[in-house]
């Protein structure tokens, strides 16, 4: 159990994360910070005060809190609308960004297209992290995923352990849930990795997806293998086109506790996750997903495995489509 857990961002993903930190006890205190609702300047004086008193963190620390008694749990969550609550956090998992939502006419905007807002929101959060715990592990959800994660390192240069971005885990669980329904086995039989940037271009590594140690191909057929990765490129879309309100939250945040409890409980767990490469897979310079052992320390190893020429293919694809985004976040900052 840690001291401290710093969460940001309290929507959809933060106040799920919340609950699981205070259920699962992975820290004594939680320090939850959003700036929501937000006090417009052109409002009417009634309507800012009004704003200035609501919080969402401190409504969801509340609640959560009350209900304490009844799972039985001694955490402190101290909730603000600025930063300061998350001083002394030993980790901190960061949320903040606006999700993908679905337009009136059922379109949605890319991952890459949240860039800019996210942008500015990411600064912020590096602006707080660097004030208040500035040691602390980071573990990255907003989107862009890689290129946020990216934009932080630029602007808190931690150890390159010390910072990190989930969507492998999320993007692994998702097909390793498609090939557990389509061979019609347990979920926990299906072990898989998809690796690459957190966007259409990632690589669902069939080579390695087994299920109890035995290649999927024993068990699904090439052209439903083919679907299913197809489908897990587009999974976060599908989840945002049927939701019409956002983004999937609950298996994110549980992808992120992932990580969380591997790093807390040094279980050195072997994870698909957004870390900066420094020649591994021929990437140099960018956060990308990667299998990686995650332990005490963060990222304690980028681990190399053994992928087809296809494979290597795709992946050289989708790291030319993170460096892309990567470069736009690195522009578009010098502007903000
Ligand atoms: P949400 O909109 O429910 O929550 C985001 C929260 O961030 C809001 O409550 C907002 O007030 C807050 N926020 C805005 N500005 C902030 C600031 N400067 N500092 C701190 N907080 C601030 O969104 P949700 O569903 O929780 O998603 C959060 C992010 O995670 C989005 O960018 C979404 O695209 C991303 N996401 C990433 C996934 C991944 O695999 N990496 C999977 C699903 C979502
Ligand atoms: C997801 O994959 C939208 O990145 C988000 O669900």
């Amino acid at each position: 159990m840690l001291n401290k857990i710093g969460i940001i961002g309290g929507g959809f993903i933060g106040g799920v994360l919340v609950q699981e930190v205070v259920t699962r006890r992975l820290a004594r205190n939680v320090g939850f910070m959003d700036p929501a609702p937000f006090v417009n300047p052109n409002d009417p004086p009634e309507k800012q005060a009004v704003a200035e008193k609501q919080s969402v963190s401190k409504g969801k620390a509340l609640d959560i809190s009350e209900g304490l008694p009844i799972i039985g749990r001694d955490v402190t969550i101290e909730a603000a609308k600025d930063y300061s609550v998350l001083k002394g956090a030993e980790l901190v998992i960061s949320t903040a960004g606006v999700p993908r939502k679905a337009r009136p006419d059922g379109t949605f905007p890319s991952r890459e297209e949240l860039l800019t807002t996210n942008l500015r929101i990411t600064r912020q959060v590096a602006r707080g992290i660097k004030e208040y715990c500035p040691d602390a592990i980071v573990i990255n959800v907003a989107n862009p995923l890689d290129a946020i994660v990216y934009t932080l390192n630029k602007e808190l240069r931690p150890p390159k352990n010390k910072l990190m971005g989930m969507a492998g885990v999320l993007d692994s669980t998702r097909y390793r849930y498609f090939v557990s329904q389509a061979a019609n086995v347990s979920v926990e039989d299906v072990n898989a990795l998809v690796l690459g940037g957190h966007g259409d271009t990632m690589v669902p590594v069939r080579s390695s997806c087994q299920i109890a140690g035995i290649p999927v191909a024993k068990f699904v057929d090439d052209e439903t293998l083919g679907a299913i990765e197809a489908r897990t490129r587009k999974a976060g879309g599908e989840v945002v086109g049927l939701l019409g309100f956002g983004s999937a939250f609950a298996s994110p945040a549980w992808a992120a506790l992932e990580m969380a409890e591997a790093i807390i409980y040094d279980k050195r767990k072997i994870l698909a996750c957004s870390a900066y490469c420094e020649g591994e897979y021929g990437i140099k310079g960018l956060f990308v997903g990667v299998p990686v052992i995650l332990g005490k320390n963060g990222v304690e190893k980028v681990l190399e495995i053994d992928l087809t020429d296809d494979e290597r293919a795709a992946l050289a694809k989708s790291v030319a489509a993170v460096k892309k985004t990567s470069g736009e976040a690195e522009e578009l900052l010098k502007k903000l």
